[in-house]
């Protein structure tokens, strides 16, 4: 939610600046702004003053503000927008001022006490201008600057002492032309430097041009960012410190498009290479065993697990539920599967027997992240399953399973929820595993069924015919239901919200038993209301052709997602999508595949922009 980007050194900051916020505009696009230190002529002399531009809408819109107006100057900070205090307009964009309009502030985050704060600024005689929390830092720091003697770093350690919320800040002073100082708390930042400068930014894609040595910093650390390359590091109480630097693997290749379209496109693409990569190594085929070095369980703490808890929300929440399916199938402990936003106001029952796996993608989630803190409190050992390598939840967690997606920049996951599934699967073989459940031989077949799964993925990407003709029936529709049973039901959850999020097309997934209690009403035989039924091999697919009876007799246009070879789907359904034939328990990993290009073939006939979908963000550090 909201992306923030700082450049000092010796070139130009614009061109950094507007090629880190498009790098980062998935995380908002409501509105943008930069905010660069240059040298103006007053009375003669030449004087250091805030050149700031700030546009409502994308990116692209600022960029197109900018050109022909003079904004030139080697330090500078930007922001792409997610609004959440005030609607979004030119006023509330970022960088915000303070009375002065010598100190620009870029903020990620909420300042959750800015009222009481605003109150006592303006008391003070402090002047505001937008409706955001945000600015009060600007004011704050004004006010801590004259009382420091205008010393910039402990303006701002004093003034993020007086915040509470979640923030990443950039601050820029006019006085001070050559330096920005970043912090942070519960939002993310990271940063590095070059021949040439110092550089900060919400992600990694904004750096990873300049630098592939990323440094992230804990809560309320502070870094002064030098014009000549130099990073100053301190912690809350001002003492420096020194970093640990993290080495970024994938390259700024992996992080354009490409020549696709989209990257929902690219990523949907990308993941039998995801696949490869997530099952690599975790299998000894001569001693027929799964690896999980990671893993620090005992045998013994191993067998006394009691209860899992998954927490993670919207597609990885998903991607717990399909893994619940599996673990409770194979290793016989009960899984509670829970949207990390109930289960922090809930009651979990935890205790020291308890294992809970946290999954995001981002890393990042403020709900997911309070929860792991919560589990950690109650004394459960917790795991995280993430993408992002030194990001906010692998600081969390006691052990950290890492996905092999890469980055992922369309705003709807998808190659990154095959990677949660497929590690959660190998998780359940593990559990069965260890707790002597299923054997060397039987982990084996299923594992060597796992080996096929890229191979087969690349043969439903290689002719997408079908789901195109099917999309294109479907793209009229003003709701769509899904239907399936047991793995096949949640894989269809994801189905219906990646339909949902980029098509805006309205989408409800359900078990295919419970849809005659109620959602059946919704069946328009005039529209032809589309339902899309995962139907492939398992042992309830005999209930699922019933189930497709139904909804064909009361006027649903019926697309199937099917295994190849079943010739009687073809009589019931109006669309069939075939599908390499795996069994039920892998069944999610190929099935989604179909229904994310259902779901990106219909946005784009739609006209939506699919990898920036309106209202959402990519990672979501907000409660
Ligand atoms: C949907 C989507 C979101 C995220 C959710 C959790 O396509 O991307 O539903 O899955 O916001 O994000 P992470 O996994 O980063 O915690």
């Amino acid at each position: 939610m909201c992306g923030i980007v700082a450049f000092t050194g010796a070139t130009e900051a614009l061109p950094f600046l507007l090629d880190g916020l498009k790098r980062l505009e998935y995380r908002g696009y409501d509105s943008a702004g930069v905010a660069v230190v240059h040298s103006e002529a007053q009375g003669g002399a030449p004087k250091a003053a805030l050149k700031v531009v700030r546009r409502q809408g994308k990116v692209a819109t600022l960029i197109e503000a900018l050109s022909g107006t003079e904004v030139a100057g080697t330090c500078g900070i930007g922001h792409t927008r997610w609004a959440t205090h005030g609607v979004p307009s030119e006023q509330n964009a970022h960088p915000h001022l303070d009375c002065s309009g010598r100190i620009a502030v870029a903020h990620n985050g909420i300042i959750e006490n800015y009222t009481h704060l605003k109150d006592r600024l303006v008391e003070q005689g402090h002047c505001f201008t937008s409706q955001t929390d945000t600015e009060v830092i600007a004011h704050l720091v004004e006010q801590n600057y004259g009382e420091t003697e205008g010393d910039l770093t402990e303006a701002v350690r004093v003034t993020v002492a007086q915040l509470s919320g979640s923030f990443a800040l950039a601050i820029l002073h006019a006085g001070h032309p050559d330096i920005v100082v970043v912090t942070r708390n519960d939002s993310p930042l990271v940063l590095g430097s070059f021949e040439d400068g110092a550089i900060a930014a919400s992600d990694t894609p904004a750096l990873i041009e300049k630098t592939r040595d990323i440094v992230y910093i804990r809560d309320r650390d502070l870094a002064v960012l030098h014009g000549d390359g130099r990073i100053e590091y301190f912690d809350p109480a001002g003492e420096p410190f020194v970093p640990n630097v993290y080495h970024v693997e994938w390259s700024l290749e992996q992080a354009e498009k490409g020549g696709y379209p989209d990257f929902m496109l690219k990523e949907i693409s990308e993941q039998p290479r995801v696949i490869r990569d997530t099952i690599a190594d975790r299998f000894d085929d001569r001693t027929r065993t799964l690896r999980f070095p990671e893993l620090p369980l005992t045998d013994e703490e191993l067998a006394d697990i009691d209860r899992i808890y998954i927490v993670a929300c919207g597609t990885s929440y998903h991607a717990g539920l399909i893994g619940k399916e599996l673990i409770e199938n194979w290793a016989r402990i009960p899984v509670e599967v829970e949207v990390a936003s109930e289960f922090r106001y809930g009651n979990p029952i935890i205790s020291a027997d308890t294992l809970v796996i946290a999954i995001s993608q981002s890393g990042e989630t403020a709900d997911t992240l309070e929860a792991v803190r919560l589990a950690r409190q109650a004394g459960a050992h917790v795991i995280a399953l993430t993408n992002v390598v030194g990001s906010r939840i692998t600081q969390e967690a006691q052990t950290v399973l890492n996905i092999k997606a890469n980055i992922e920049i369309a705003v709807a996951a998808t190659k990154s929820f095959l990677a949660q599934v497929t590690l959660l699967t190998l998780l359940g073989l593990y559990f069965a595993q260890e707790r002597l459940l299923l054997t060397g031989p039987q982990i084996q077949e299923i594992f060597g069924e796992m080996r096929q799964l890229p191979g087969q993925i690349e043969h439903i990407l290689a002719d997408t015919a079908a789901i195109e003709r099917a999309a294109k029936a479907c793209c009229e529709a003003t709701t769509a239901l899904f239907i399936g049973r047991g793995v096949g039901a949640t894989t269809c959850y994801e189905g219906a919200l990646k339909l949902k999020e980029v098509s805006y097309l309205h989408a409800e997934a359900f078990s295919a038993g419970e849809i005659k209690h109620g959602p059946i009403a919704l069946i328009d035989a005039a529209a032809g209301t589309p339902v899309v039924a995962v139907v492939t091999q398992s042992a309830t697919r005999d209930k699922m052709l019933a189930n497709i009876e139904e909804m064909k007799a009361r006027g649903a246009r019926v697309i199937a997602v099917a295994t190849e070879g079943d010739g009687r789907i073809e009589k019931l359904a109006d669309h069939v999508i075939y599908i390499p034939p795996t069994r039920e328990c892998l069944s999610p990993i190929t099935a989604s595949v179909p229904l994310q290009l259902f779901a990106r073939y219909i946005a784009v006939e739609r006209g939506c922009d699919v990898d920036q979908p309106r209202n959402l963000a990519k990672s979501v550090t907000v409660e």
